[in-house]
């Protein structure tokens, strides 16, 4: 079996990991854009390349018999990576160009909820022009300001997080209609967020256990939005959930592959990561992404029990219902360790050392660079630490001491994963349940 892996993050690092770990012994290729220390260590052969060198991708694919691929990130999944293996007869994990729009485009799939009736959607209207603008923002008691297109999770600006007043928003809704030629506009939901990753294949869906990431960049969900700084799993549902949060979540995934269908007349195949909220009306739709959550993925491979080859295989074959999905119960918590001054102002090319990390904390690279042995940062999130144990303070302690014990200019947030960050969900979402 020999699969091609596209992406070089720490969330393509673990999907990497769990592919070698099937008994069915996978040999591994990998498309990165930049060499990534960890999948060159996997892979039997790696090409480096831009993810719009669809060429480039189909000759390395081509030349190596590739069986099939799986998309690690969103920015290969908006190139049409998918539609050009689709081209040489190699299937993927992953959506094709025109379905990846469930994550690169917001209007595309509000437009779709709304059409489909798809429960949990929020008050919300698109705009391609300033008309109506003041009209929405009348009709709700605060609203959230959304480019349609990738921002890497820091383009939603919400009132009383990134604005104060309805007309400051307005403004920003004025100025981004100006830019972009299209924004949606949605009422701000109010309540605890998780992701709910489910993969699908086009009929079928495979879900994971729900995480909870932590958008944030500083301690008690201070500061400017970022990638995700680190997220938590309790092997079943999170503890500011109910059952009922859960199925309402899968039951929205479901019509919304459904939807999909009908419409395009293609089948979803790949990740569905639904952004859910949890709020005193119930379960809401956020927003959907067509890969696997960073830091999400961190949480949930590593305690899944079922061979990721065969699920990958069941998802391109239509097969889904044939597997039932099964995992470790066992709490995780990922940290990120992060250049200091990030997201606003990162320290850029400072090289860190991880030798006094412990051995029990999985440690998964993201945007590193390897020379002569040494381990440099650059912007972005650079190393995801990630302890698991049967229970969640031991996992956070894991997590923990591994993330302190890198030497270097380094960040991240020491209350993921603390039960006093999560008695504070726990009670957030009490009261406003009643
Ligand atoms: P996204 O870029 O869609 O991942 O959104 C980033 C973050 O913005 C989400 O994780 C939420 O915290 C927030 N957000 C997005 N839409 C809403 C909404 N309608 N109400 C409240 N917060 C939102
Ligand atoms: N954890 C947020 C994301 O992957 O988009």
């Amino acid at each position: 079996m020999k699969i091609l892996v596209v992406g070089n993050d720490a969330r393509t690092h673990v999907v990497a990991e769990t592919l070698a770990n099937s008994p069915q012994q996978p040999v591994l290729f990998t498309y990165m854009k930049a060499n990534h220390p960890g999948l060159a260590k996997l892979s039997e052969d790696f090409e480096l390349g831009d993810y719009n060198d669809l060429e480039k991708i189909k000759t390395f694919a081509e030349s190596n018999a590739i069986d099939f691929a799986i998309i690690g990130p969103e920015g290969p999944l908006s190139e049409g990576v998918v539609d050009a293996l689709d081209s040489i007869g190699i299937k993927s994990v992953g959506p094709v160009k025109a379905l990846a729009k469930l994550e690169t485009s917001k209007a595309f799939t509000r437009l779709l909820g709304k059409k489909y009736n798809i429960p949990g959607m929020p008050l919300f209207q698109v705009f391609e022009s300033k008309g109506g603008l003041k009209e929405f923002a009348a009709k709700v008691d605060a609203f959230v300001v959304k480019p349609d297109g990738l921002t890497g999770g820091k383009g939603v600006m919400v009132q009383g997080d990134h604005f104060n007043t309805k007309e400051e928003g307005l403004k920003i809704a004025q100025e981004l209609i100006e830019k972009d030629g299209i924004i949606v506009l949605e009422e701000k939901l109010i309540g605890e967020e998780f992701s709910l990753m489910s993969l699908c294949d086009g009929k079928n869906l495979f879900d994971f256990p729900p995480v909870q990431d932590h958008k944030r960049a500083f301690v008690g969900d201070k500061g400017p939005n970022t990638g995700g700084m680190g997220s938590y799993t309790t092997g079943k549902l999170l503890p500011f959930m109910t059952v009922q949060d859960l199925k309402d979540a899968h039951n929205i995934t479901l019509k919304m592959a459904e939807a999909i269908e009908k419409e395009t007349g293609i089948k979803y195949k790949g990740v569905m990561y639904g952004g859910f909220i949890c709020t005193k009306d119930g379960v809401k739709l956020i927003e959907y992404n067509a890969r696997f959550g960073d830091p999400e993925a961190m949480n949930i491979l590593p305690v899944l029990k079922n061979d990721f080859v065969e699920v990958c295989k069941a998802v391109i074959d239509g097969t889904l219902d044939k597997i039932t999905p099964s995992f470790r119960e066992e709490s995780t918590v990922c940290k990120y360790a992060v250049p200091e001054g990030y997201p606003s102002d990162p320290v850029s090319g400072r090289k860190i050392s991880l030798k006094d990390v412990p051995s029990e904390a999985k440690v998964y690279l993201a945007s590193v660079e390897e020379k002569q042995g040494e381990i440099y940062m650059s912007r972005s999130r650079a190393v995801a630490f990630v302890g698991i144990a049967s229970d969640l303070e031991d996992a956070e302690v894991i997590a923990e001491n591994a993330v302190s014990s890198v030497k270097g200019p380094v960040a991240h947030r020491e209350d993921i994963g603390t039960m006093e960050l999560i008695q504070k969900r726990i009670d957030h979402m009490k009261e406003l349940r009643g």
